[in-house]
């Protein structure tokens, strides 16, 4: 970070106390910090004492004489390495989306000839609302990034969800990203260079009351590592994730959410992508009649039946867009019998391209753990690989989607061919020669 200049636009949200200890960590690292604070952002935290920590004077006018005659807003934001907007409200989403330019901190933004990077601060409703996400979704098809935001309680009381804004080591972490250092940026010859893949990772929360919920044991590392492994090929990456433990992989754009509807949302808001990967292990079901509060224990009572009700089916949905569907959908199997046989229903039931196969049962540890051993599956047959570690199926996985969408061949694996495989090209063999008979017949 020494000597690099980084423009923060600080936004109207209580969030933004958080960017007072953002500033002391940047200048600890010796980037050179100015700030824009919108109106809204003074309402929060004063000018005074973001001043003292950048040690600079802080712009707040579009129409300053002054500040026009000593900098200027194109100067301002042209003369940054980077731009950080935190918290960025959904309004400011809202007028970057639209392209207006009513404030300084919009103007400085519209003039930038570098995309800022955006960490969101809102209501999850507001965060999750379509009008947010289809101004997100606009953003990033220009190329800005986002980094958060991130699950969790809102500053409202008994509210909780997507919207937190991102907390300073992620925001640093992303930065350094951003400015290609510390972390293997996005590679602009890497074979996914210049697509959109969107991920999905780790379980769903599917909640019974405000302190209980119905989850599984999916951990995020394989879906986390196919982001990391898609970055590194270039790709503009958005992981959705359930609830983890595990850190957002570098420089990728990560969405937390905790339900399955929520995911729904997100994915809907991450498109358009080339390529879609869903890995995470999705609630089937939810309760039908989520408790607004606590479940008690009665004394002789009987235990509370749930009732359930289906979750939407994200891939499936995704796989059936007429329009706006990804050139590639993947969807990924969990099983615990009959691998083969559920996974070649799944891919015909979801409507997908490709099916990578797993099997969680608990002796295999796959669930939670560092390996995995996968089948790929499409319409021609199947392609197995040997167990290895999850980074490792996540770099061969990413070859092979490259591969895949290189030769617009969405349904012929590469690699090893399994006996099904070569059957079912033989199968195709057959159906060619019989083609070729015809024609000599007639
Ligand atoms: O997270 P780890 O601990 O690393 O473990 C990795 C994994 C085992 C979770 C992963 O490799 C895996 O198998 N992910 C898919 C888990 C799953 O839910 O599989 P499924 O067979 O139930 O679902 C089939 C497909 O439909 C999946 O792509 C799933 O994401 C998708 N789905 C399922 C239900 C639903 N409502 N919406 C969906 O999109």
């Amino acid at each position: 970070m020494k000597n690099k200049r980084i423009l923060l636009i600080i936004g109207g949200g209580i969030a933004a106390y958080k960017c007072l200890d953002l500033i002391r960590r940047l200048r600890e690292r010796g980037a050179i910090v100015r700030v824009v604070m919108t109106g809204a952002a003074q309402q929060f935290i004063t000018p005074l004492s973001v001043s003292a920590l950048t040690n600079e004077r802080v712009f707040t006018e579009l129409f300053d004489l002054n500040d026009e005659r000593e900098i200027g807003h194109i100067r301002l934001s042209r003369e940054a390495d980077a731009i950080l907007v935190a918290p960025a409200t959904a309004d400011i989403i809202a007028k970057m989306a639209g392209g207006h330019a009513n404030d300084l901190a919009t103007s400085v933004l519209l003039a930038s000839d570098k995309p800022p990077l955006i960490a969101p601060a809102m209501n999850p409703r507001m965060w999750l609302n379509p009008a947010t996400q289809r101004n997100v979704a606009r953003l990033k098809a220009d190329g800005v990034r986002f980094v958060g935001p991130d699950q969790g309680e809102m500053a409202e009381r008994g509210e909780a969800g997507p919207g937190r804004m991102s907390e300073t080591p992620d925001l640093i972490a992303a930065l350094s990203a951003m400015l290609g250092m510390g972390h293997s940026g996005p590679d602009a010859s890497g074979p996914l260079s210049g697509k959109h893949v969107v991920i999905t990772s780790g379980p769903t929360h599917e909640p019974i009351d405000p302190v209980r919920y119905i989850a599984n044991r999916s951990s995020g590392k394989q879906g986390h590592a196919i982001a990391a492994a898609a970055q590194r090929a270039g790709a503009r990456v958005t992981l959705i994730s359930g609830p983890v433990t595990i850190p957002d992989p570098a420089g990728v754009d990560t969405w937390h959410i905790e339900t399955a509807s929520e995911m729904k949302a997100a994915v809907a808001g991450a498109l358009p992508a080339d390529i879609a990967v869903f890995c995470a292990a999705v609630a089937d079901w939810r309760v039908d009649n989520e408790n607004g509060q606590k479940i008690k224990k009665a004394k002789g009572a009987p235990p509370p039946a749930l009732s359930l009700v289906a979750n939407p089916d994200i891939l499936k949905t995704v796989a059936s867009l007429k329009s706006g569907r990804p050139r590639l959908v993947v969807g990924f199997a969990a099983e615990t019998e009959k691998v083969l046989e559920h996974a070649q229903a799944k891919l015909k039931s979801k409507g997908c391209d490709l099916i990578v196969a797993n099997d969680v049962s608990s002796a295999t540890g796959v669930m939670g753990g560092d390996r995995n051993c996968v089948h790929l599956v499409t319409r021609d047959g199947v392609t197995s690989w040997p167990e290895m570690g999850k980074d490792e199926v996540a770099q061969k996985l990413v070859e092979e989607l490259a591969r895949l969408i290189e030769t617009g061949v969405a349904n012929q694996p590469s690699a090893a061919k399994s006996k099904s495989k070569a059957k079912a090209r033989a199968g195709r063999g057959d159906a060619a020669k019989n083609a070729r008979k015809k024609k000599v017949r007639k």
